[in-house]
């Protein structure tokens, strides 16, 4: 489960939130290119975090701008125009109006309040469903959404899957329009008991303190699991019906996800969804520009054991390494040796730089320059490359990241640890594999497994002579078989990406009283963590992670999703309830 890349957040330091309706600042060129590039990439770079830290980062996208600095070039990056309902336009413009009231705002905070005063916090390694009572939690939020939202209830079908695992149909009137798919997950991450007290509010009131609605799950997710039945009511309320159906698959764990794509494939097929939009990225200031982030792909994954025997014995008379000594030194070069990245062209993160070059105002001159060389000059994407490169976060996304997570071994200062372990978190470059990485750390530890005279075994591949006499082994291996290959990449030059951009662009200017087409950028991302979408990838090639939230010029990790104090701003949840709402009513009419 994961959550939105680009949650609401404020400026830490000063403490203040960006007013919802408030431009962008247009923040001063940057003299000093590195300092200003690293700033304005990690804000636009929010890391996504969730249960499993999703990062997400993102990409590409242009419009024609023409108040921004002349050296912009929007054929880099083309951008989609803005669009909105024609047939329901009035309906749309009617509900807007009643978004806007007060009674609705009301309403809107009551919904999501409610939703984090259930709480419901999944663990890892629970027991089986029926056995493990923590699984329990999930019933009584079931209820609560059958409370909140009865029309959704009374009109759509749902069904249950996998005991706690939400699908709901709305079917549409044209059974042959491939129905739109809306993802998000029930689920939140576990609140340490001991930080209970460091909460501003405590961590299950869904507190509203007039601005910010508290709580674990206000953002992360709730606030789009929220924000999807908020607009399917109020949808229903104004007499709406869907001539392109739409379905809702609302996870509940890794587990719940996957029996969910299961069903919906069954239920289905391959490719029978016209497009999916999950958690994931969000807007932020960037570079003087607005820049709408969704996560076209993710990053894979695996999780490397290490591990090391050797004879035991007793430590008064010791060989001069241990499995524990061994095990550091293996550490050590992995760290010495970390992956290299490439910024390549076609890939997402490149596509997204371009999308920075052709619209942001503010992006470092020479950094602009080399970009868009860089479709044809290999030296000028070596250039770019090296200024982007600058940003820690930037760099981590391209790339293929480590990260030494846990390690253990001995037992007693009197014995000899007779193993030793670690285990090596890889998140994936998308245009590389999982078979890239094994390949590379097997590679990684050769030298060393023959100069401490090790047998060495990868991925069930015994590498050294099988009776060759050796002092311990070496063993790496897929630690729990989780692998998981970078997502399949959403195209950008499809209609269906151009429905999203230009649902995006019609949300961000009707919230706000805007025209035109140029007021919000549309670029691509990445997640560097992964979302239930890693379950539902046959269902459609057109999967977004993206709920609109307004991350003003911070990132995800501002506003608490993994840790204490976890708020949304109101303003950015209503502006999300009108991004799905929008999007509901242009898929209605979209035709390819
Ligand atoms: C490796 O260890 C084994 C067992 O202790 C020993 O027989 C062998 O000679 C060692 N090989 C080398 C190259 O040190
Ligand atoms: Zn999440």
């Amino acid at each position: 489960m994961s959550s939105p890349a680009f949650p609401p957040a404020y400026d830490e330091k000063k403490g203040e939130l960006p007013q919802p309706g408030a431009q962008a600042p247009v923040q001063k060129r940057t003299r000093c290119m590195g300092r200003g590039l690293v700033k304005g990439l990690v804000a636009v770079l929010a890391l996504l975090t969730c249960l499993h830290s999703l990062h997400i980062v993102n990409l590409h996208s242009c419009w024609v701008s023409h108040n921004a600095a002349s050296d912009v070039s929007a054929d880099l990056c083309p951008q989609a125009s803005v669009v909105v309902p024609q047939k329901n336009g009035e309906l749309w413009k009617s509900l807007g109006k009643t978004y806007d009231s007060d009674a609705f705002k009301a309403r809107a905070v009551e919904w999501l309040g409610g939703a984090v005063r259930v709480p419901t916090q999944s663990y890892d390694k629970m027991g089986p469903i029926g056995e493990d009572p923590r699984w329990e939690v999930f019933p009584p939020f079931h209820d609560y959404l059958l409370k909140a939202f009865p029309l959704v209830h009374s009109t759509l079908e749902l069904t249950k899957v996998n005991t706690h695992g939400l699908v709901y149909v709305w079917k549409g009137s044209d059974a042959s329009l491939k129905p739109l798919l809306l993802a998000a997950h029930q689920d939140v991450v576990p609140v340490n008991p001991d930080t209970v007290d460091k909460w501003a509010h405590p961590p299950f009131s869904g507190h509203f303190d007039g601005e910010r609605i508290w709580g674990r799950g206000s953002s992360d997710d709730k606030s789009g699991l929220i924000g999807i039945m908020s607009s399917i009511e109020s949808l229903l309320e104004s007499g709406f019906q869907p001539t392109r159906g739409v379905v809702l698959a609302f996870g509940f764990d890794e587990e719940g996800a996957q029996s969910i794509g299961k069903y919906l494939l069954e239920t289905y097929g391959e490719n029978a969804f016209l497009l999916l939009v999950d958690e994931g990225g969000g807007f932020a200031n960037q570079f003087g520009g607005v820049v709408a982030i969704p996560a076209i792909a993710e990053k894979g994954y695996i999780d490397v054991r290490v591990e090391v025997t050797s004879p035991g014995g007793h430590s008064s008379v010791p060989p001069s390494h241990t499995t524990i000594g061994i095990l550091s030194q293996l550490l050590v070069h992995f760290e010495s040796h970390p992956y290299e990245a490439s910024l390549n062209r076609g890939t997402p993160m490149y596509l997204y730089s371009q999308c920075l070059a052709a619209h942001t105002p503010d992006l470092p001159h020479k950094l602009r320059k080399a970009l868009k060389k860089a479709d044809k000059s290999d030296r000028a994407l070596k250039e770019a490359q090296k200024e982007l490169f600058k940003s820690k976060p930037f760099h981590a996304m391209v790339g293929t990241t480590q990260a030494i997570d846990l390690i253990e071994g001995g037992v007693k200062t009197n014995a000899l640890p007779e193993r030793a372990w670690a285990v090596v978190n890889h998140r994936i470059a998308t245009d590389s594999s999982v078979d890239a990485a094994k390949e590379h750390d097997t590679a990684l530890l050769k030298s060393l497994a023959q100069d401490f005279n090790l047998s060495y075994t990868a991925f069930g591949e015994q590498l050294t002579g099988k009776d060759a006499p050796a002092y311990g082994t070496l063993t790496i291996s897929d630690a729990w078989d989780t692998a998981l290959e970078p997502a399949p990449i959403s195209p950008v030059d499809a209609p269906e990406y151009a429905l999203l951009s230009g649902t995006i662009k019609a949300t961000y200017n009707s919230y706000r009283e805007l025209e035109g087409n140029d007021n919000i950028i549309v670029a691509p991302g990445i997640m560097s963590g992964n979302t239930d979408t890693r379950y539902y990838w046959a269902l459609t090639p057109h999967i977004y992670r993206y709920n609109h939230a307004n991350s003003g010029n911070g990132t995800a990790l501002d506003h608490g999703v993994h840790t204490i104090n976890e708020y949304i701003n109101a303003d950015t949840f209503y502006e999300m309830i009108r991004f799905f709402t929008t999007l509901i009513l242009n898929a209605d009419e979209f035709s390819a």
